[in-house]
This record gives C-alpha cells, sequence and structure tokens, in this order.
C-alpha cells in the first residue's frame, strides 16, 4: 500500500485540481489571504473566510492568495438570511449578497457554504467552473445540500473549534458517506496525517481542517492564541453558548468562567453575537488577550506544540499518513 496508489484518482483532488486532500477551513477573522494562499501553493486548499469582511476587504484578501500562487483557492460564506414578509422566501443578507458577488467576479475556482443552504447561488457558480462544497453537521443537512446540487459536503464533527453540531466526527463521517452521492471531506478534531488516513478510511475523500491551521505563522491572529493552541491539552476546550448563542467550542479561560451558571442572560443568536462574541472574539485572536478573549479551537489542539508556516503543514499531514500507513501495509501487503 503506498501514499500515491491511495491518492490516484482521489475524487476530491480531482475535482478541484489540486495535489493533496487537505482543505484548510475558511475561518472568520483568521482565514484571510496569506493563509489560504500558503496552504494552496503547498498543494492543499486554501480558504478564505470571508464572515463579516467588507465586500472591498474580501476581493483584497483573494488577491493577497492569487500573488502567492495560481492554484486553486476557495472562500467560505455564511449564507445567512433576513426574515422575509408573509409568504416570501427569506433573501440572502446584503453583506452575504456581496460576498457572493466579490466571489463570482473575481474567478475563485471553489464557494464554500460554512452556514445555511448555498441552494440559489449554485448554478452561477457550477455554471463558471467552480466547485461548490457545503459544510453540515447532520446526515439531514448533508441529503438537503445535496439535493440542492452542491459538489461536496463536509462533515463537520463535535470536536471541532467553532460552531459545533452535536454528533462526533467518528460517527457523522460515513453515515453522511452513506447518506450522500457526493464526495465527502471529513472535519472536526482532525490535525495530523493519522486524521486523514483515519477520514479516508471512513469513507471520506479528504479533510477539511481549522485549528490545525490558526496555529501556523501565515494565519491572522495573535501569537498569545496561537500559542494556547499549541499550549493546552485534548480537554482545554468546551462548548459555551457565550459567543453567539448557539454552541460553540472554544479554549476555556476566564471568558468562559465569567459566563458559566449566567445562561439564562446570554441572548439569542446573532445578538449575542453582536454585543459580546465578536468583541470578545477580536480581543482574544486579534488583541491577544487570551484570559478574557473567546479563542476558537477544537479538542485537536491537544496534538498541536508549535505554530510552523502553514505549507509546512500540508507537507508534514502527507509524510505522517505515509508512517501511518507503514504497519497496514506490512500488514496487509
Ligand atoms: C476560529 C474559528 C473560526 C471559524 N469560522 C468559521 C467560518 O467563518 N465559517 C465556517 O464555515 N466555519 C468556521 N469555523 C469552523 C471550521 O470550518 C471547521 O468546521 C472546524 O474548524 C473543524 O474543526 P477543527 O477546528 O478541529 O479542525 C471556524 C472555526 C474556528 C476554530
Amino acid at each position: 500500500m503506498d501514499l500515491d496508489a491511495l491518492l490516484a484518482d482521489n475524487p476530491f483532488c480531482r475535482k478541484v485540481g489540486i495535489k493533496y486532500p487537505i482543505a484548510q477551513a475558511g475561518m472568520f477573522q483568521v482565514a484571510y489571504g496569506r493563509l489560504a494562499g500558503a496552504v494552496s501553493a503547498a498543494g492543499g486548499l486554501g480558504v478564505i473566510g470571508s464572515a463579516f469582511m467588507s465586500g472591498d476587504e474580501l476581493r483584497r484578501e483573494i488577491r493577497i492568495a492569487r500573488e502567492m500562487t495560481d492554484k486553486p483557492i476557495g472562500v467560505d460564506i455564511l449564507f445567512a438570511r433576513v426574515k422575509a414578509a408573509d409568504g416570501q422566501a427569506a433573501a440572502y443578507t446584503e453583506q452575504v449578497a456581496e460576498h457572493i458577488e466579490v466571489t463570482l467576479a473575481e474567478d475563485v475556482q471553489v464557494l464554500v457554504s460554512g452556514l445555511g443552504n448555498p441552494a440559489e447561488v449554485i448554478p452561477a457558480a457550477q455554471a463558471k467552473g467552480m466547485t461548490v462544497m457545503a459544510l453540515v453537521g447532520t446526515s439531514r443537512q448533508a441529503a438537503r445540500v445535496a439535493e440542492a446540487g452542491v459538489d461536496l459536503v463536509i462533515a463537520s464533527g463535535h470536536e471541532g473549534g467553532g460552531h459545533v453540531g452535536r454528533v462526533g466526527t467518528m460517527a457523522l463521517v460515513p453515515k453522511v458517506v452513506d447518506t450522500v452521492d457526493v464526495p465527502v471531506l471529513a472535519a472536526g478534531g482532525l490535525v495530523d496525517g493519522r486524521g486523514l488516513l483515519a477520514a479516508l478510511s471512513l469513507g471520506a475523500a479528504g479533510v477539511w481542517m481549522g485549528t490545525r491551521f490558526i496555529a501556523t505563522e501565515e494565519a491572522r491572529g495573535h501569537i498569545n492564541y496561537k500559542n494556547r493552541i499549541a499550549a493546552i491539552d485534548e480537554d482545554g476546550t468546551i462548548v459555551s453558548l457565550a459567543n453567539s448563542g448557539k454552541p460553540n467550542r472554544m479554549i476555556r479561560n476566564g471568558f468562559t468562567a465569567a459566563w458559566e451558571g449566567r445562561e439564562d442572560e446570554i441572548l439569542p443568536y446573532p445578538r449575542q453575537m453582536i454585543e459580546v462574541g465578536a468583541p470578545a472574539s477580536h480581543q482574544g485572536r486579534i488583541e491577544g488577550d487570551v484570559e478574557n478573549g473567546i479563542l476558537a479551537a477544537g479538542q485537536g489542539s491537544g496534538l498541536i506544540h508549535d505554530v510552523p508556516p502553514a505549507g509546512e503543514i500540508v507537507h508534514r499531514i502527507m509524510a505522517e499518513m505515509a508512517t501511518a500507513l507503514r504497519p497496514l501495509g506490512a500488514a496487509f501487503g
């Protein structure tokens, strides 16, 4: 069993036109052009997290990635909608409409839906030759986005950083693989070559990794945040509603302690996010106040011990997978 044989004809690599089946998650405040460009240049798929960016900012970040590589890159959009008048279909918010317009106009190769259903955008994106992927936390959501016509589904489990569903990666990924006909990427708690091999064993075509790529040189974010990810153990995170009103995995610190026992004060989504989560995330991730700010991260943090260049991570994951395969090759020929 060798690596080339395992990756020959990988449906994710083939569909998107990349060398390695490793996608870097589009992350709010963290995954900007520099990170996406570095991951794509190394042969993975780098994805810009557009959440809360202005249209001009998104255009600038896409161009930063483009200057670093001519390989495929992606943009992750949170497909939030505004409530419509009775009888009308809910429309995307003005900011989401702007993100869609910029992503299509800039000829990005991959569009990722991080939230909601991207149904209305799929025909225009696919007509331009783009690949459309969507994040899901249950097999029912997977069936809905597959029905809408996405090219790939990302099954993201409870171990992951940021907003999470209730189902763990190990149970979710094979269930989603069994549910949809399109290729699946596995996410949540996966940070190394063993995780990639496990994902392939579960029937996934590759991985979508967030936390691992935060602890890299090119990720946007304070070095204190990156170092805290590298320092904590696998039980150093908790799921809290205090960021946005929806379950969100973050590092246990003064912020999470201050909200314990005050669940009745948490505002409904998205008000908690606007009034508490966004400023506290900025305080933690960008200003580096690791005690009082929000530091989104997954349980895979326990396996992260350094803050190297992002491209090195891509190559390291492939080397680790080859090592993990060796005993299997010996056992099964
Ligand atoms: C700091 C942070 C910000 C995130 N922001 C987004 C986002 O804007 N859009 C999105 O689709 N997912 C977002 N996610 C979730 C990731 O897409 C992914 O599901 C998760 O990171 C996978 O688990 P892992 O962190 O264990 O790799 C975020 C995750 C983190 C840690």
